[in-house]
């Protein structure tokens, strides 16, 4: 019998602090995240250095309890793993200093791992037969990118957005409504009383670059609804504006997906990152699959936001490839996906 490999995996490259132990790359033995969401929407979004000390305070706690979870000791692990980059530089390194401190004392392996990598990994903690080659539509608060999953850990990036990323065109709409932060699920919550045919919001198309993704057009334009409508002493329906730009942006993503997978000829979609934990996101593509015979995979609302289950998964196929950092492993909060 092969012999299990366990990973604890560190996350903190923005406002969650979380640690996992996940076993053999697809089983979560424990999941464990503290959210500073409380803390953030006080100040209408995430604030770096309230993040950092927030980070410092948790970190330990949390990995404890991730430890005590999985019923494990040290002993029983075989590498800690860690979010290195993308992400906030000061979130970023206590976890990896953290990880650094662990590995040092009791001499395990330590595994640095690309945050987006960790997002696109959680598509196989409930998907077990899902493998490369997919393709994968990563939308989260920082990054919207079109990619094909080759293999483990190797990435061809078909397109990317050229300003906010779908996360933060959510956000950023939610508090010109006064829905508050963070405003994805706000904006998914309202939008069920509202009509997403009410207005037209634009869909910015790239020239020569088919799968790039541009979000500020349509934030702008929600933005002069708003405000025309306030000059003119208009009311708003905020339930009708929040279901039209979410159908706006997620039409626009939906058909990038599909239209790649014909181009590329690939039969499985996945999506990953914050917005793919939305119910109608899912729906929408769902349907869409079905109609061109693709396979769609997405992970559940908890392993789509940050978690750090996502980067134990992403970590244990980096370990089999040989990849390990050493005590000199910094913060890198523009790694770009595929770089080791
Ligand atoms: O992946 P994530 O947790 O953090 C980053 O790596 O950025 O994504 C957070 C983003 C936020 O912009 C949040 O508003 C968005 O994901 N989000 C959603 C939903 N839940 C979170 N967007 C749309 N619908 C949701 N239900
Ligand atoms: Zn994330």
């Amino acid at each position: 019998m092969c012999k299990n490999i366990n990973i604890l995996a560190i996350e903190s490259s923005c406002d969650e602090t979380a640690a996992a132990v996940v076993r053999n790359g697809r089983e979560v033995l424990s999941n464990i995240i503290s959210s500073q969401i409380d803390i953030h929407k006080i100040y209408g979004g995430g604030v770096p250095e309230i993040a950092s000390r927030k980070h410092i305070q948790k970190i330990n706690q949390v990995t404890d309890e991730a430890m005590q979870r999985a019923g494990l000791s040290f002993n029983d692990l075989d590498a800690v793993a860690v979010t290195y980059g993308p992400g906030l530089v000061g979130a970023l390194l206590v976890g990896v200093a953290y990880a650094k401190a662990l590995s040092y004392s009791t001499n395990l392996p330590l595994v640095g791992v690309h945050h987006i990598e960790g997002h696109i990994s959680a598509n196989y903690i409930e998907n077990k037969n899902l493998e490369p080659p997919f393709l994968c539509l990563v939308v989260s608060g920082g990054h919207t990118h079109l990619v094909i999953v080759k293999d483990y850990g190797e990435f061809e990036i078909l397109g990317r957005t050229r300003d906010d990323a779908a996360g933060e065109a959510f956000d950023k709409v939610a508090r010109a409504i006064g829905l508050g932060y963070p405003g994805g699920p706000k904006i998914e919550k309202i939008s069920h009383n509202g009509n997403s045919e009410a207005i037209t919001f634009p869909e910015a198309k790239i020239q020569d670059a088919p799968y790039d993704f541009s979000f500020s057009g349509v934030k702008s334009s929600v933005l002069n609804y708003l405000n025309g409508a306030k000059m003119k002493n208009q009311t708003i329906n905020e339930a009708d504006v929040a279901a039209s730009f979410q159908h706006s942006v997620f039409s626009v993503l939906t058909k990038k997906a599909i239209s790649a997978a014909k181009e590329y000829n690939i039969d499985k979609l996945a999506i990953a990152g914050g917005v793919a934990s939305n119910s109608v996101l899912r729906t929408t593509i769902e349907s869409a699959c079905q109609k061109e015979n693709i396979k769609f995979y997405y992970p559940s609302p908890i392993f789509c936001t940050d978690n750090a289950a996502m980067i134990g998964v992403a970590a244990y196929y980096e370990f089999l490839k040989g990849v390990r950092h050493g005590l000199d492993l910094n913060a890198v909060p523009n790694l770009k996906l595929g770089e080791r």
